[in-house]
């Protein structure tokens, strides 16, 4: 009887620590799962290096810790993949970025975007400076997006642009419209851009190209044929504004690109979106949606269209361009800011 009890009293004793240890373990758990998912994880996916989608991605950057996501703070913590322009490379990172469950996923231009979206209707993706999300099949509609995107569009302002190239190149009659055959937000914008040209009274030749290889022999070919070549928001071309200038230079015709970026890299002016608020802009968008303030669904895309007129002084100088006072007044020497 008494050993009864006692073998009870042993037994109760046991069962308590047992109970016991397995409860510590699962707070620790618990405490530690806590810690881990305090950190909000944003992925993003930039298509590849070029001056303009490096200055959105430090927007974005930004964004995020002006909302309170400072990675410096470990505030949040963000998955970067550049894809370097190679599409077997979006879609391996793309599925690396995803299989870390992020809370949101920013898509930094066009291709790279399309890349997420192919991968998931569930994780929030921010477009960065996607020009045309419609045309990219991105979304449904800009004011109601519908699925799990949003972000950020960057239309030029094509219609100023061409109207700033009347004013400083009067005798152009023909633009070239040169642009990458493979990226859907070029496509459309030298289309749009074919319009806005040709109700200012131009002649319009395309040239699309598949690589950037065929970039030299392209222009080489425009020789005596064009006035002067018109670059849209292209990632292709922006990644080659070296070899756009130079072949360019060689036949003597001058770029008029769609971004500022590119104007620093040897085009002669143009008026460009804010690129760095483009990033900004992406970024806040980011932190709301990790904040539950908002859903992709029903956050229409926010579309830039403003532009500051920008020059570069050693083109201006290299075609002996005098621009007129107006244009004078409001311009602002893109590589001389540089350079200082
Ligand atoms: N809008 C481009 C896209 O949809 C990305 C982009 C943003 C870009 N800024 C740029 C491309 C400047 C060339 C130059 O892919």
């Amino acid at each position: 009887m008494k050993n009864k009890k006692l073998l009870v009293a042993v037994g109760l004793i046991a069962a308590v620590l047992v109970m016991n240890f397995f409860m510590e373990k699962d707070q620790q758990t618990t405490a530690e799962k806590k810690v881990a998912q305090d950190i909000p994880t944003v992925g993003v996916l930039q298509f590849v290096s070029h001056p303009a989608l490096d200055t959105i991605y430090q927007g974005v950057q930004d964004g995020l810790k002006e909302k309170g996501y400072d990675v410096s703070k470990k505030q949040v913590k963000i998955a970067f993949q550049n894809g370097q322009a190679d599409q077997s490379k979006l879609s391996t990172m793309s599925q690396q970025l995803i299989d870390q469950k992020p809370d949101v996923l920013v898509g930094i231009a066009t291709p790279a975007a399309q890349s997420l979206a192919n991968l998931t209707t569930e994780i929030p993706i921010v477009l960065g400076a996607v020009t045309d999300p419609v045309a990219a099949g991105l979304v449904k509609d800009n004011q109601k997006p519908g699925g799990n995107i949003t972000g950020v569009s960057d239309q030029a302002p094509l219609k100023s642009q061409f109207e700033l190239a009347k004013k400083i190149l009067p005798k152009a009659k023909t633009v070239a419209i040169l642009h990458s055959s493979v990226e859907d937000n070029a496509t459309v914008q030298a289309k749009s851009a074919e319009q806005e040209a040709k109700k200012l009274g131009y002649e319009v030749k395309l040239y699309p190209i598949p690589s950037e290889n065929e970039i030299s022999q392209t222009i080489q070919s425009m020789n005596g044929k064009v006035d002067f070549i018109y670059v849209p928001t292209d990632n292709t071309m922006a990644n080659a504004m070296q070899t756009i200038v130079e072949a360019a230079n060689n036949i003597k015709v001058p770029v008029i690109p769609a971004v500022d970026t590119m104007v620093v890299d040897g085009g002669l002016a143009t008026i460009s979106i804010d690129q760095y608020q483009l990033g900004v802009e992406s970024g806040k968008m980011a932190a709301d949606i990790i904040d539950g303030k908002s859903k992709p669904a029903d956050t229409p895309i926010f579309v830039f269209d403003n532009g500051k007129m920008v020059a570069n002084k050693k083109q201006l100088a290299f075609f002996n361009i005098e621009l007129p006072e107006e244009v004078q007044k409001e311009v602002t020497y893109v590589d001389e800011e540089d350079a200082k």
